[in-house]
């Protein structure tokens, strides 16, 4: 397994990496070298600088992760990746604390006018009355985005007994009662209020310019504004007329609309202090974020279930450890249909029943999926794109739950509608380990998946069962277990076969030529 890193991460992370991959480190990797020899690697670790788009997925052919070491992923085109079957992750609890914490630290420097002071008196002057500033204590501060990090700066700012009021429209209100801060409904509410803006958005399309010119135009007179989070969610043009007439007071940018930005015309004002990009820049954030992306690339390069992966669901530890052994069920359900039928899939309609239906369930139609479209479909298959090609194939996908306990503790039912009917399946565990198939289009049956299986579909009749056995016997195929099941006597029934090798082509002939029997397939699960 080989892996790129483009940007710099902690020591402790490309060490972790190296015990499993071939690691190459190559900070200043142009574009046309990434795109040149980025084939040959199976994932690559990346900050914020380095684009991770279409074209470079596209010429990744043999790429299966992408780590970005840190939070944001605006740099990273998720829908690509997920096309492509690439897992996204990042280790956005990491650095949660650095960049709240840089936050205040920006603020504070901005209301007490800390660097313009710093480079004065280095300058060899001497002027207290120059630098006097504000106090955070009892003004209101507004913050935009109350996430991970929106969070921990409300709690921050409370000890310095400011009023925080927040707007986050994607929140619950319960979760603002308890962090005690106030809800404001409107982005305009929470304008008109602030004595200090804060923002802690992603850059998304609806974020970018989110605080342009008509919006400063509303907010008091003298704010302080704050951005640690994405360049460009305040408008730097806007800005700098706004910190020019003294609308606003000062502001403080760690994180700017192009990147890097050696030169911009606000670096020129004295109200603005700026840091190049330095929110997540602590050797406690740095460390955590090296060691869980190496522990997240690997996961994903060895082929394990990647927790807090970008662009698949995430699973509390309680949900994985009850639900992963109905991974591998999930999916040997969904590989039988293609085994039997030839028709094109329209529908699929999932229902989980029992305890499993408490479980977060969505990633066991991933599997299911995944199962049902790794035989036909040319690109890779995985938890990622599932759901993707499904959509592309025209699938519906349906899941629904019912934690009523039915005969079993737990099941999974799928039914695959073609246009001209609909073929259904079952399947349970048994002991919380053993994989069985308990229903079969409409035949109660106990089938254990194998890797050489014989389904045999006949009437009900004497002889038939004798017949096989005669067959297997005489073509030396060993029958490990033989399970029958009929819908009604003399009626139509269903025979499969656990058989100890391949059973070729001549074989099953002969099986299909026996009187009464309607239909064979040799199968794989
Ligand atoms: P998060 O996803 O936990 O929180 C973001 C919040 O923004 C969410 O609660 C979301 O509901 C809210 N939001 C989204 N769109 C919104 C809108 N239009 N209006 C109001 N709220 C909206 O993210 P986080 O971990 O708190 O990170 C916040 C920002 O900080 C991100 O942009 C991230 O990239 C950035 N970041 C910067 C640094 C740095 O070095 N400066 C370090 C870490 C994170
Ligand atoms: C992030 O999103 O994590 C920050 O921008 C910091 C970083 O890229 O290291």
């Amino acid at each position: 397994m080989r892996v790129l890193v483009t940007e710099s991460i902690a020591q402790s992370g490309i060490d972790m990496l190296g015990k499993k991959a071939e690691v190459d480190v190559r900070l200043k990797i142009g574009r046309d070298e990434l795109l040149e020899i980025i084939k040959g690697y199976h994932g690559i670790v990346v900050r914020s600088a380095t684009l991770v788009d279409s074209q470079l997925l596209k010429a990744a052919k043999n790429l299966k992760v992408v780590g970005r070491a840190g939070n944001g992923i605006d740099n990273i085109d998720l829908d690509a990746a997920t096309q492509a079957g690439v897992v996204v992750v990042n280790t956005p609890e990491s650095n949660s604390v650095s960049a709240a914490e840089h936050t205040i630290g920006m603020m504070l420097a901005s209301c007490r006018n800390t660097c313009s002071a710093n480079q004065y008196i280095k300058s060899g002057n001497w002027d207290r009355s120059r630098f006097k500033g504000n106090e955070l204590d009892g003004k209101t501060v507004g913050i935009i985005g109350l996430g991970r990090i929106g969070s921990l700066v409300s709690s921050r700012l409370q000890s310095f007994n400011m009023k925080v009021i927040a707007y986050d429209p994607y929140i619950p209100g319960e979760r603002f009662e308890l962090l005690g801060v106030e809800k404001m409904e409107k982005l305009e509410d929470l304008l008109i209020r602030a004595d200090i803006i804060t923002v802690h958005t992603p850059r998304t399309e609806e974020t970018i310019g989110m605080l342009g010119e008509s919006q400063l135009a509303t907010i008091k007179d003298g704010v302080r504004l704050v951005n640690c989070a994405r360049g460009g969610i305040i408008e730097e043009k806007a800005l700098y007329k706004a910190l020019k007439s003294g609308k606003v007071a000062s502001a403080a940018l760690d994180v700017f609309e192009q990147e890097p930005c050696p030169d911009n015309p606000l670096f020129g004002l004295d109200n603005i202090v700026v840091t190049p990009h330095l929110g997540a820049d602590t050797h406690e954030a740095q460390n955590k974020v090296g060691i869980n992306i190496a522990k997240h690339v690997l996961d994903a390069l060895e082929g394990r279930f990647v927790t807090g992966a970008v662009n698949m669901p995430s699973l509390h530890d309680k949900d994985m450890e009850y639900l992963k052994p109905y991974l591998l069920l999930a999916e040997k359900l969904g590989r039988l249909y293609y085994q039997l039928e030839k028709r094109p899939v329209s529908k699929v309609e999932i229902k989980y029943r029992g305890g499993i239906a408490e479980h977060k369930t969505g990633l066991l139609t991933l599997a299911y999926l995944k199962g049902l479209l790794e035989p036909v479909v040319k690109e890779r298959v995985n938890y990622v794109n599932a759901k993707l090609l499904a959509k592309s194939r025209g699938i519906d996908v349906m899941e629904s739950l019912d934690s009523a306990a039915s005969e079993y503790t737990d099941l999974i039912e799928a039914r695959v509608s073609n246009g001209h009917g609909a073929f259904s399946m079952a399947g349970t565990l048994f002991g919380m380990k053993e994989l069985r198939i308990v229903e079969l289009n409409g035949y109660k049956i106990d089938m254990e998946p194998a890797p050489h299986m014989l389904l045999v579909r006949n009437e009900d009749k004497p002889g038939v069962i004798g017949c096989i056995g005669t067959i297997m016997g005489v073509s030396k195929i060993n029958i490990a277990t033989m399970r029958v099941s009929r819908n009604s006597k003399g009626g139509k029934a269903l025979m499969v076969l656990n058989v100890d090798g391949v059973v070729p082509k001549d074989v099953i002939d002969m099986v299909k030529k026996v009187d009464g029997i309607t239909e064979v397939n040799f199968i794989k699960l």
